[in-house]
Formats: structure tokens, sequence, C-alpha cells
């Protein structure tokens, strides 16, 4: 039991499904001094600490229950990181020079670097090394407040080290109390020995990787990285094609660096379309109507020192499901913080502080369609919860750069202390 809670953000949603859209974005429940009671692994009761020490079950039972006071501090559901790739080996350092240096990420992926530079060293990497780096990284997620992360493969580009980057995600996740979604990204980039053959390429995505992991249920979502110098949006809705035919769901990297027309993948109910930097307006009034997220990733704009950043405001004020992520990675966003993505979102977006919670919360999880267990403190739902050393949830993407999560319970268990 979470008990003298300063602020508690509820987000609670009574009688509502789906992702959070305009206005909604800003609804955060909040409770003053409160408490949150979890019992094997789910949240059984959420109101004021006054009510919950008359509770005549909590006064029963106080001697067994484990109390954490949090006076002081600010509660909210546990982040739900909704893109990520931690599947990879070492950081890309002569990448991150060359950009200092002028070098576009474009240019640095089309003189050998970018993408493929970390091919190599994940296809020889075990699958237990893989295994480690995916685990330290988990840890390292929840002592920043996150509860729930999407695990992306897409460093190997071969069936086998794709199969072998998801069986690593499963073995970490098995280490982790949190949740992890695990997705197959084989359609990340053409492979160098497939260049100028990329069809060839899509068909081993589409006959023997989507397949593979589908039997295997190594994975839940099909991802794609649909944009000039990887994925054409033809072979994109190819291997969705193939991922819905094998009983998963899809979700792509679009319009990231060039805009690319949305209505043929949409046909694919994608879960999540991912980046958005460009995007018309067209294609902006049919998410509106829909339940695909768009979620948004600061931290690659960020890390590539573009001036311009996606349009949340557009998005958001035209009805749009938004979520914020990380996209942690080693080419163009290796952060795992994500108050450092509400941090930029606030600065760069103009989201205000209440939306990137919410977007970094309720909205990844049903980025993830997870909303109905994961994204906000309510009776029934699982025991995902951080809790900030802060007095006022503002403050969370305020302290840019700095850690202020004090503690993180991911499904009941305490991960981080
Ligand atoms: O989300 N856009 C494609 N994938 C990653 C970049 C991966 C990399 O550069 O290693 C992204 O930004
Ligand atoms: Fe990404």
């Amino acid at each position: 039991m979470l008990i003298n809670i300063s602020q508690l953000l509820t987000l609670r949603s009574p009688g509502r499904l789906g992702a959070r859209r305009g206005s909604e974005l800003k609804e955060l429940g909040i409770i003053e001094d409160a408490a949150v009671l979890c019992v094997g692994g789910k949240i059984v009761s959420v109101g004021s600490s006054k009510d919950a020490l008359r509770d005549s079950w909590i006064r029963k039972h106080r001697k067994k229950i484990l109390e954490i006071d949090c006076a002081g501090k600010v509660v909210l559901p546990g982040f739900v990181d909704s893109h990520t790739h931690p599947v990879f080996v070492k950081p890309r350092l002569v990448d991150f020079e060359k950009r200092i240096e002028g070098a576009s990420y474009e240019q640095i992926a089309a003189a050998g670097g970018g993408i493929r530079a970390s091919l190599e060293a994940v296809r020889s990497a075990t699958k237990a090394a893989l295994a480690d780096k995916v685990s330290s990284v988990l840890r390292e997620m929840a002592a920043h407040g996150t509860t729930t992360v999407e695990a992306k493969s897409g460093y190997g580009l071969t069936v086998d080290s794709e199969l072998k980057s998801l069986e690593a995600i499963r073995a970490a996740s098995r280490r982790w109390s949190g949740t992890v979604v695990p997705t197959l990204l084989g359609a990340h980039v053409v492979p160098k020995e497939f260049q100028g053959c990329s069809q060839k390429y899509v068909e081993i995505v589409c006959k023997e990787m989507v397949p593979e992991a589908a039997r295997r249920k190594l994975a839940q979502f099909v991802d794609v990285f649909c944009e000039k110098g990887a994925f054409t949006p033809e072979e994109s809705e190819q291997i969705f094609a193939a991922a819905k035919a094998h009983g998963l769901h899809v979700r792509a990297h679009v319009g990231q660096l060039s805009e690319t027309r949305l209505p043929g993948l949409l046909q694919f109910d994608p879960a999540s379309l991912d980046h958005m930097d460009h995007v018309n307006d067209a294609d902006i009034s049919q998410l509106s109507g829909g339940d695909t997220v768009v979620t948004l990733v600061p931290g690659a704009n960020y890390f590539l020192g573009l001036k311009a950043y996606p349009d949340a405001r557009r998005l958001i004020d035209a009805g749009v499901p938004v979520a914020l992520a990380t996209d942690y990675n080693p080419g163009t966003s290796p952060t795992i913080s994500m108050p450092m993505a509400m941090s930029l979102a606030c600065t760069h977006m103009k989201m205000s502080p209440a939306e990137t919670v919410a977007a970094a919360t309720i909205n990844g999880a049903w980025a993830l369609r997870l909303g109905n267990r994961k994204g906000s403190l309510e009776p029934g739902k699982d025991a995902d919860l951080a809790v900030f050393a802060v007095d006022d949830y503002r403050e969370i993407p305020y302290w840019f750069g700095a850690n202020h999560c004090a503690l993180t319970a991911c499904n009941g268990g305490i991960e981080n202390d």
C-alpha cells in the first residue's frame, strides 16, 4: 500500500475505452493525500489516505501489508515506453561524431553507417550476450519509472539473427518484473547482401521471419521502417499483409524523414504509426476518425540535432490520439528516459506537462493494445506504479536530465527502490 501520497495521478477514465484525444489528454484524475492498495500484482483500491485507514479489510490486515510512505511524493502509472530498439551491442560513436561535423542521417547511412553498421556485432553475438544487454536496459528503464516496454528486433536482418534477437528479448523479459511486448522489425533496412534486390529480402521477411516468429510466439507485433532508403509503401503493405495472415498486429515507422501517404498502411489497422514528423492534412483527418495511435519520439529529433520536431499540436488539436516514447536505439535516440522524452515534448512540441503524462502512460498503453490493463491506476488494472520524489507532477518534465524516480513497482513487484 502506497500511502500519504502528495499527488496521485490516477489517469482514470471511467467508462472510456480507447486512447485519449484532444482535451482528454489533460485529465489526470489527481487525488491529493492519496493511497493505492495493490494485492497479487493488481490494483485493488485507489482513494484518499483517510479512507484507506478507515477501510475494515485494510485495518484487519494492516500487519501483513507492506506500507510505503509517499509523503512529499508524486505517484503515477508506470510509463509505457511503446517504441524501443534494445537489441544492439555497441553505441554508434562514429555516426555521432560525423553528424556533429555536419553529415545528415541519410548521408551517414548511404556511406555504410547507420543501421547497417550495427548488424555485424548482433549477428555474431550469442543469445545470452544479447539478453544481458536487454536485461540491463530494462532495469535502467525501471529505475526511471518505466514499467512496460515494447522491444523490437531489427539489428540482425537475417532469419537466424532476428529470431535470436527476439529470443534475447524473451529471455530478458523473464528476468524482469515489468511487461515486455516483443516486435519483429525484420524490415528495418535492406541489408547490403540484398541491395538492388529488395523484393527478395521482403520475401524472406514475409515467408520466413514472420511465420517463424508467429509460430514460436516470439513477437506480438510486426514493424516496418517505411521510408526512402528503407522500405516502400508497397513493400510495407506486403509485410503487413503477411503479419496479419499470421495473426500478428502491425505498427510502422513512417514520416520520419519524408512524407508517405497513409491510407495504404491504415487498411491494416496498425496499433500505432511512429515518428510522423511529416504528415498531410488529409491523412490527419483520417487518423482522427480511427484508433491508430500516433507515437511521437522527440528523442530522435533531439539527438539528430534537427530544428523541426513533430507537430504535436496539429495532431492533438485535430483529435488524433498521441503517445510519447523514447525510441531507445544506438543511431538516433540513445536514451531510456521517458521523463526526457516528456521534457522535449513540452519545450519543443508545446505539449503541456499534463498532456505528456497521458501520452507517456495511458496512450502508450493503447499504442500497444494494452489499454485495458496498463496506463492508469484503477481497481483491476496491473499494479504498475512510479513514485517520483517531487511535490508536483510538472517537475517530472521540468528537471530535464535528472532522475527523480524513487521507486517503481511492476505488476506489484518492487523493481527499483
Ligand atoms: O526509430 N528509423 C528507424 N529506426 C530507428 C533508427 C535506428 C538506427 O539508426 O539504428 C529510429 O529512429
Ligand atoms: Fe524506432
